[in-house]
């Protein structure tokens, strides 16, 4: 058994109550720099994640120089563009109050990258299920997530964006996939509502709606 002692233990938080208080972060970031120690941590945490035939099919590619967080964020703001111009209405106004990052102003910027091939052409428990490499790569992100968490850090996870773009921005060779660009950093508060609830773009909904037993049912309009 790994005992877990010093600064986490005392101040360890119950498990729940990490997940419960996880939030994705945009504006609160502090730009405070993440001290290398905190990083490894965190990254340790990724990579304790399970994996499909413990293929552990991860890269992390971390960002600290300003000119390429500004390169990926007006990349962003240009995919956001994109995606607002599909929208009408009450929802084109909701969504223009969105913030859908915090780039610059969390200072770093981790990469997560799936890599199909680590672990060989016949990793265990991939052979009928491709996507399950792509699964463990995000079983590491939550790892980290709930880390940065337990840490007092924000995470905010941003999709808007281009695959190839990215790749070409931190010199991903092929077959590796952009995953995720998480800005990570000190924040000033983790929110109470996620910033999706308190504009009213969407809701968490109930667990109940989600829950089947036995056989899947259809919810209830
Ligand atoms: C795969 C994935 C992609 C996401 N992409 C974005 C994004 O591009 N921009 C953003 O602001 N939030 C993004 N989020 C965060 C979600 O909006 C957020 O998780 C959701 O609103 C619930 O809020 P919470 O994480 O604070 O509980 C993403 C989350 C996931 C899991």
């Amino acid at each position: 058994m790994t005992k877990v002692t010093g600064v986490i233990a005392e101040n360890a938080r119950s498990l729940y109550e990490v997940i419960n208080s996880r939030r994705d972060t945009r504006r609160e970031f502090t730009g405070e720099p993440l001290a290398e120690d905190v990083l490894q941590r965190l990254l340790s945490a990724a990579h304790a994640a399970p994996s499909v035939g413990m293929s552990q099919p991860w890269d992390f590619i971390v960002v600290r120089d300003p000119g390429t967080l500004n390169a990926f964020a007006e990349h962003v703001a240009h995919e956001r563009d994109t995606y607002a111009a599909t929208l009408t209405g009450e929802r084109a106004e909701t969504f223009a109050r969105i913030k859908i990052e915090g780039i610059r102003e969390s200072g770093l910027g981790l990469v997560v990258g799936y890599d199909p091939t680590r672990g060989g052409p016949n990793v265990l428990g991939r052979h009928a299920i491709a996507d399950a490499g792509l699964f463990s790569v995000v079983c590491a992100i939550q790892n980290l997530w709930l880390a940065a968490t337990a840490e007092g850090l924000g995470v905010g996870w941003v999709s808007f964006y281009r695959e190839q773009t990215l790749a070409s921005l931190v010199g991903l060779p092929a077959p590796v996939r952009p995953v995720a660009w998480l800005c990570l950093g000190a924040v000033s508060t983790l929110p109470d509502v996620p910033d999706l609830e308190r504009y009213g773009w969407r809701h968490r909904s109930p667990l109940a709606g989600v829950v089947h037993r036995e056989r899947y049912s259809p919810r209830p309009n």
